[in-house]
């Protein structure tokens, strides 16, 4: 009998997740809960079915529920917000195998305030900084900065947390918008006021069972909604992998900050399994300097790195779950390079617009080495509609970076709805 896997979540992450888990050899069935109207499907090319469930809500009550009805054997939590409402303590202790971090270890992204005090207390590096909870506190940390600063709220705000700064009067607004106007609510009350740095952005995401643990390709995402990163911040309109890094730089990255972090949240007593995605700014003298961690993967990152993986991802997953990580149970092709477009809806990131028919997926999804990963997507009347600013990832692996992104943006070109755009340029970089 194979496992039986539930996802929780319902974006393009969770698709991709889902979707790796169903090629597992281990999984018999995939279930997500909420998903999204593109999670389905029969099996094919012998991977598992998937399937997608309702549920009232991603709080530890109703998806223990779930997960006991439906008799799961391993639980991955896409979201950072079930995480730090505590979802998978309440399975494990309920003897349910699921991924992710308890809720003590989840502060890591659920708290900037304790990331920060974290890092102190562990030497691992990060941009000089002030807690404060009262505006003049705040105000009084502004100008006696040498830099300009970044303004982040210590809560979860749904990527919209961390303003940074180029002028005292910016971060100033800022920091009352949060702090006085309560603009983001409990999140914004406790407000660090930190060092603005400059240097190379990089991500790294990392697997572990609180001691060892597996470092994924790297890869990158591009947060600007337009080519050449201009225009707003988005969640991401696309990512590709493998990013080459230096063994010198990434030895580093190891030693100062994934290392001390895993080896830091066990003697505090909360150790830390499942997925760490570290996001850094590496220092013209080459010093990885951590401004996040994040609890959970990535999105974009997980539609081009569930494609790197070959072998049995579940198995990977509820090894590290149950605390004795088996890296061997998944391999990485030398020779694979993944890129993935999103899609984005009329009006993304301000204010897209719903209820677009979408076209032209079944062609697109037939070409070779591609993969399309649902987001922001609904079934209308029996058509597919946008519902999402985000709305499809189209993944492409290729043997070489202008070979995936070659295929990615031939499968882009097959689909449409009124108001789609995307960005033309990713993993431009890696090809000039
Ligand atoms: P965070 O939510 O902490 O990851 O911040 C979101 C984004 O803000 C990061 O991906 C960086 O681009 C930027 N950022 C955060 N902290 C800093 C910093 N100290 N200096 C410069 N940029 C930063
Ligand atoms: N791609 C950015 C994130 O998932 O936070």
């Amino acid at each position: 009998m194979g496992r039986r896997a539930l996802v929780l979540g319902g974006g393009g992450r969770e698709h991709a997740l889902a979707w790796a888990l169903s090629r597992s050899p281990s999984v018999e069935l995939v279930l997500v809960a909420p998903g999204n109207a593109g999670i389905r499907g029969a099996a094919s090319d012998g991977a598992a079915p998937i399937e997608r469930v309702p549920i009232e809500s991603l709080t530890p009550k109703p998806v223990l529920a779930l997960a006991r009805k439906e008799r799961i054997d391993l639980v991955v939590v896409g979201p950072e917000g079930p995480l730090c409402d505590g979802v998978v303590d309440a399975l494990s202790e309920a003897g349910i195998t699921a991924f992710g971090p308890s809720s003590a270890a989840a502060q890591l992204e659920g708290s900037k305030a304790f990331l920060k005090r974290f890092a102190t207390r562990h030497d691992i590096p990060t941009a000089a900084y002030t807690i404060v909870t009262d505006f003049a506190a705040a105000e009084q940390a502004i100008d006696s900065s040498s830099s300009p600063v970044v303004v982040k709220a210590d809560g979860l705000a749904g990527g919209k947390g961390a303003i940074v700064t180029s002028t005292a009067d910016e971060a100033k607004a800022a920091a009352r918008s949060m702090l006085v106007d309560g603009a983001l609510g409990e999140a914004g009350k406790t407000v660090v006021i930190e060092e603005r740095l400059s240097g190379l952005e990089m991500s790294v995401h990392a697997v572990t069972d609180g001691e060892r643990m597996w470092v994924l390709p790297v890869s990158r995402d591009h947060k600007r909604v337009g080519d050449g990163d201009r225009g707003p911040n988005t969640g991401g309109m696309g990512a590709f992998a493998p990013v080459t890094v230096d063994p010198e730089l990434m030895a580093r990255i190891h030693q100062q900050v994934l290392r001390p972090t895993i080896e830091g949240m066990a003697a505090d007593g909360s150790p830390y399994r499942g997925v760490l995605y570290a996001g850094l700014m590496i220092a013209p003298d080459g010093t990885p300097n951590l401004l996040e961690h994040n609890v959970r993967f990535g999105d974009p990152e997980t539609q081009v790195l569930m494609p790197m993986l070959g072998g049995d991802v579940a198995e990977l997953f509820a090894s590290a779950a149950a605390g004795s990580l088996d890296e061997t149970a998944v391999s990485v092709p030398a020779d694979r390079h993944v890129i993935t477009v999103v899609l984005a809806a009329k009006g993304y990131p301000k204010s897209p617009r719903k209820g677009d028919a979408i076209v032209g997926l079944d062609e697109a999804g037939k070409l070779p080495g591609v993969h399309i990963f649902h987001a922001g997507t609904a079934r209308q009347d029996g058509q597919l509609v946008t519902s999402g600013g985000r709305v499809l990832g189209v993944s492409a692996s290729g043997s070489s970076a202008s070979e995936a992104r070659a295929a990615a943006y031939r499968a882009c070109a097959q689909i449409s709805f009124d108001g789609m755009h995307y960005r033309q340029d990713i993993a431009h970089s890696v090809l000039t």
